[in-house]
């Protein structure tokens, strides 16, 4: 049970806000007065499984000066050992957020013991060759890393069919489940929590289903949760359910049993090769000092594009069709983490805190809305990522997307002047008048930030990294604005919102003498709700 926190130490505790701190001020005069560094000599941190190219962000010796400093203002090397030690860093739900501990050579005995039960489960059913389908229910966390590894590794396709259910749009479902053969098909309700409703009623659908075919549903469910006497009640069998910790958050979940699905999809194998990358990375974050330490640099980067430049949201941009789960991944792991306003204290931040993630793999982004990143008025910062070596066997297809990619990031940052326009139009042989008019339709602001990504290939390694380094810039970046990265309160109140419509949707509510449903009187819609909630009943 997680038990309250404890607000007299925390009064006890209090740290200044942000904005009154002269770090801040420091940090944030130096990256306005700094430009993109792009002609110097690149600036690239080696990392384990990855290298990140800086180039593309603003840096001088006095940001970097400044950025150590705010790093210490905040007692980074203090929250970060309290990270990694498995203490109560999620605040304001009195837990650790221990995933690191999940992926470490020197694992808890409970995390290797858990992980040896399933790996021994999934070498059973794979020796048996049983279920050739596979159907994933689980939403956010218990969803997203999973979809990521299998399609990374299983974009060829697999011997077992896999299929992932997460909405509770019940085509979801439907289609989940449609053509199926129900003797040959596994379902996995990933949950941490075992009450997520999504979940819980999709597992609904899929027992009847199996049920209806004359299949004991109990063989065919295994289940993941940090509350297994939950999933009994429910009716999965002990034996098929697998456990996780409440002291790992939801969107940092992957690392344990919720990737169960991936074990029988991709093999047990991409999950070790995951986790080895991510400790590596892991390492690096707690020994990598500030300027070489590429989650930190990122952190301090991402900071400096939303709070000092404004930059409202972070366009991911992996040159790997493999990756297109990513997209999402991190959009979870940042929006739900970093979208936040008060600080651990309260108070207002102050500046403005986490982006909106948003993205789609290259080539195909260039189609979409590569042109709103080059000239439109806004813009946002970009990670470009990409892999050295291709595992296909057509080398010109990995030339031309490692092309596009080089070309896209130089072209944001490079720009176009008036001037380089207005030539180019000359020589197209424009008179003056219409290439004076066409240049500012072709001129590029350019000086766009981004980063650059380098796998060497996509591997469990490399991946297993690159989520662990995404996972550690959010931390610092977490740190760095005061709030609790781990916590997701906002969720929560449309969760509640909604069990009440729920129920005033159901024919069988009479409606309340304000138009409201009777039991739902209490949540005192607004009109328009209202309204919609007499309309759509049925
Ligand atoms: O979206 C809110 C959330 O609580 C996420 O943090 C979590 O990953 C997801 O719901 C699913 O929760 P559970 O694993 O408990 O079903």
């Amino acid at each position: 049970m997680t038990s309250m926190p404890d607000v007299p130490a925390l009064a006890a505790d209090r740290a200044p806000p942000l904005t009154d701190l002269p770090e801040w001020a420091h940090f944030a005069a130096a990256a306005r007065a700094c430009t993109l560094q792009a002609n110097g000599v690149p600036d690239l941190i080696e990392a384990p499984g990855v290298t990140v190219d800086f180039s593309g962000q603003r840096h001088s010796d006095a940001l970097g000066q400044a950025g150590r400093a705010l790093l210490e203002a905040r007692g980074f090397d203090v929250q970060r050992a309290r990270l990694l030690a498995g203490e109560a860093v999620n605040i304001t739900e009195a837990r650790p957020a221990w995933h690191t501990a999940l992926r470490a050579p020197d694992a808890p005995p409970e995390v290797l013991a858990e992980r040896a039960r399933m790996d021994a489960w999934v070498r059973s059913a794979d020796a048996e060759r049983r279920w050739s389908n596979l159907v994933h229910i689980g939403i956010g966390g218990s969803d997203w890393g999973v979809r990521l590894a299998v399609s990374a590794f299983g974009y060829t396709g697999l011997w077992r069919q896999v299929r992932f259910v997460a909405n509770i749009d019940g085509h979801a479902i439907e289609g989940g489940l449609a053509g199926l053969d129900p003797r040959d098909t596994l379902i996995v309700l990933a949950s941490k929590s075992f009450t997520t409703a999504e979940t819980l009623q999709n597992g609904e659908r899929a027992r009847e289903w199996l049920a209806a075919a004359g299949v004991d549903p109990r063989a065919n469910f295994a289940a993941i949760t940090a509350y297994p006497e939950r999933a009994v009640a429910w009716g999965v069998p002990e034996g098929n359910i697998f456990r996780l910790w409440d002291w790992v958050g939801g969107r940092f979940s992957l690392w344990s049993a919720v990737s169960l699905t991936t074990a029988l999809a991709v093999s047990t194998d991409v999950l070790a090769g995951m986790r080895a990358g991510a400790a590596a990375m892991d390492q690096h974050f707690a020994e990598a000092p500030v300027g070489a330490n590429a989650p930190v640099r990122m952190a301090l980067a991402g900071v400096v594009n939303r709070s000092v430049l404004g930059h409202g949201s972070l366009n991911i941009a992996p040159y790997d069709s493999r990756l297109a789960q990513l997209v999402p991944y991190i959009q979870q792991l940042d929006m739900e983490s970093l979208g936040k306003s008060v600080d651990l204290d309260g108070r207002p931040v102050g500046v403005p805190t986490g982006p909106a993630v948003w993205g789609m793999p290259g080539t195909d982004a260039q189609h979409t809305f590569f042109q709103w990143l080059h000239q439109g008025s806004d813009g946002a910062p970009v990670d470009f990522i990409l892999c050295r070596t291709a595992d296909h066997h057509w080398p010109a297809h990995h030339r031309a997307l490692l092309a596009n990619c080089l070309a896209q990031r130089e072209a944001l940052m490079r720009g176009k002047t008036f001037e380089q326009a207005r030539a180019e139009c000359l020589r197209e042989g424009l008179d003056p008048v219409r290439a004076d008019w066409l240049a500012r339709h072709r001129m590029h602001p350019g000086g766009r930030s981004n980063h650059l990504i380098v796998l060497p290939r996509l591997s469990p390694y490399t991946l297993g990294a690159l989520l662990a380094l995404y996972e550690h810039r959010v931390f610092v970046q977490g740190v760095i604005w005061g709030i609790d990265p781990f916590d997701q309160w906002g969720v929560e109140y449309g969760k509640i919102l909604a069990r009440g419509i729920v129920e005033a949707l159901s024919p069988e509510t009479p409606p309340g003498p304000d138009g409201g449903a009777a039991r739902d009187r209490g949540a005192g819609h607004d009109a328009s709700t209202r309204h919609w909630i007499e309309q759509l009943k049925g």
